[in-house]
């Protein structure tokens, strides 16, 4: 068999290991066979573009790319060992930047090095073009998602300036120009990438800036998807199949998450890019919404509450993710059961920081699947529940989403926890969540705030329980 025939069949063998690995991330089960098997297409990948004999062409010799192997697989290595649990949605954002990054390089050094239009090959350009565009809108678009994922404090508000979208709707006018421009003239395609690239970064910077609070998961999506598109565009530029076909898989896939995540918060897609979701000026201070009516309670009380309960709710959030309490709650769970308690997990799609985040924790404390329930499920029989313990969660459970239509998390679906007849809530402060706005639940008269580290109230919890 002759070797481009070999190289084209590793290509197609690479293909179906992505597919069958995408298919395996569906399900929490065969997640990490899914992940393995994305991981093992990466190397046939990898094998078989490092062999593919058009690499020479592209001026790029082997030393180099072992050189930049050995560099980020190192650094990859000691990021994913060293990184903490919680703060894995960043490293998510960092890598879907670097994705976009790494387009802009290879698409620009390829426009430069190698000149399409003297070769007559249009189209490229325009790939090129396209690629440089998108990934440098992912780059720095990813590194603001990161800031605010980290909650530097200069990120938490957006950066104030006059006419936001005035000067967005410009910048995106620009960056049509520039791509009709390079079409017209590909004989400067080199300078009209540089030109384009720099509007695009300022555009990933201004999209990004002043989209916080709940609505980042949407970001993250499609941020995600972005960094897709922006390997395919290098893809065409490269000639390289398995990269359009990657970046394709990508693309789609953070497209549909971006739906996904869409539903969740009942938004339509312009809303989260275009409209303005900072705690207003005229919104309830903490102040007014706590004062002189938050109740605390106590393991041993909240034992006695389950004592003649029949049905209880488990809602966790980020802070059960933050306490590495899984494993307490299980213990709970478990515990309750055995008294003949009906238990339920409610949990939201965007709880946590990073889609499917407490599916994750929860599956790896082994709580059976079928026991979580999405929000519309769980809501209709909360009047019926007698105890609803929420750990760690807070904008998740907000009733101002509902109540509120001025909220800044208004229209979101809740976990309507307050219907239930007690409501427990485990946090250590009255501090706001991401969205960074009070929740008037913890002053509601039937929650009772217990205050504390997650894993370790759910601790005192069960040992109340056991007593
Ligand atoms: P949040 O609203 O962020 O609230 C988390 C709560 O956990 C905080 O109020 C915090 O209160 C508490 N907490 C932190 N550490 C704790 C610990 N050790 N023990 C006990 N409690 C602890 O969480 P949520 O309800 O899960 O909502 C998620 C939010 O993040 C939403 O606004 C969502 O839009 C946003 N977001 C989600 C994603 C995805 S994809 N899921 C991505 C980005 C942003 P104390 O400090 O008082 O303890």
């Amino acid at each position: 068999m002759e070797q481009d025939t070999i190289i084209k069949l590793a290509y197609l063998v690479a293909a179906v290991l992505f597919i069958f690995g995408l298919k395996g991330l569906t399900h929490p089960r065969t997640a990490v066979r899914g992940n393995l098997l994305g991981a093992l297409g990466m190397l046939v990948a990898v094998l078989a573009t490092l062999v593919d004999q058009q690499l020479l062409q592209h001026a790029v010799g082997y030393w180099l790319i072992a050189i930049g192997l050995i560099i980020g697989a190192g650094i990859g290595v000691v990021l994913a060992v060293r990184i903490q649990m919680t703060a894995m949605p960043q490293l998510v954002a960092l890598f879907n930047g670097f994705g976009g990054g790494a387009s802009v390089l290879v698409a620009g050094a390829e426009l430069i090095t190698h000149n399409p239009a003297k070769e007559g090959v249009d189209a490229t350009i325009t790939s090129g073009l396209l690629a440089g565009l998108i990934g440098a809108v992912t780059f720095w678009g990813s590194l603001v998602a990161f800031a605010k994922l980290q909650e530097y404090k200069s990120f938490k508000k957006p950066f104030e300036y006059p006419a936001r979208q005035p000067l967005n709707a410009l910048l995106g006018l620009i960056v049509v120009g520039l791509l009709v421009l390079g079409a017209v003239y590909p004989a400067h395609a080199w300078w009209i990438y540089f030109l384009l690239v720099l509007v695009a970064s300022v555009l990933g910077v201004t999209l990004v800036n002043p989209i916080g609070g709940a609505d980042m998961p949407v970001v993250i999506a499609l941020l995600n998807s972005y960094s897709g598109l922006a390997a395919c565009a290098t893809g065409f530029v490269l000639g390289n199949t398995v990269l359009i076909i990657a970046g394709s898989l990508v693309g789609a896939s953070g497209l549909i998450l971006t739906s996904i995540m869409c539903k969740a918060m009942n938004r339509s897609l312009a809303h989260v890019l275009f409209g303005v979701l900072e705690p207003s000026a005229d919104m309830a201070s903490a102040d007014d919404v706590y004062a002189g009516k938050v109740k605390s309670t106590t393991a041993d009380e909240v034992a006695m509450l389950y004592d003649t309960a029949r049905r209880a709710v488990i809602v966790p959030g980020y802070g059960m993710a933050v306490a590495q309490a899984q494993h307490a709650v299980r213990e709970l769970a478990q515990v309750l059961e055995s008294r003949g308690i009906e238990v339920e997990y409610a949990i939201h799609p965007v709880a946590g920081r990073m889609p499917g985040h407490m599916n994750v924790l929860l599956a790896e404390a082994e709580v059976p699947y079928e026991q979580l329930k999405e929000p519309g499920d769980v809501n209709p029989g909360m009047a019926q529940t007698d105890v609803a313990l929420v750990i760690g969660a807070n904008d998740v459970v907000n009733p101002e989403a509902r109540d509120n239509p001025q909220s800044p998390i208004a229209g979101m679906p809740i976990i309507e926890v307050d219907r239930a007849r007690t409501v427990i809530v485990v946090k250590r402060s009255l501090s706001p969540g991401f969205a960074g706005i009070p929740n008037p639940l913890f002053a509601a008269d039937n929650t009772l705030m217990y205050f504390g580290d997650g894993k370790k109230a759910i601790m005192d919890l069960v040992a109340a329980l056991k007593e």
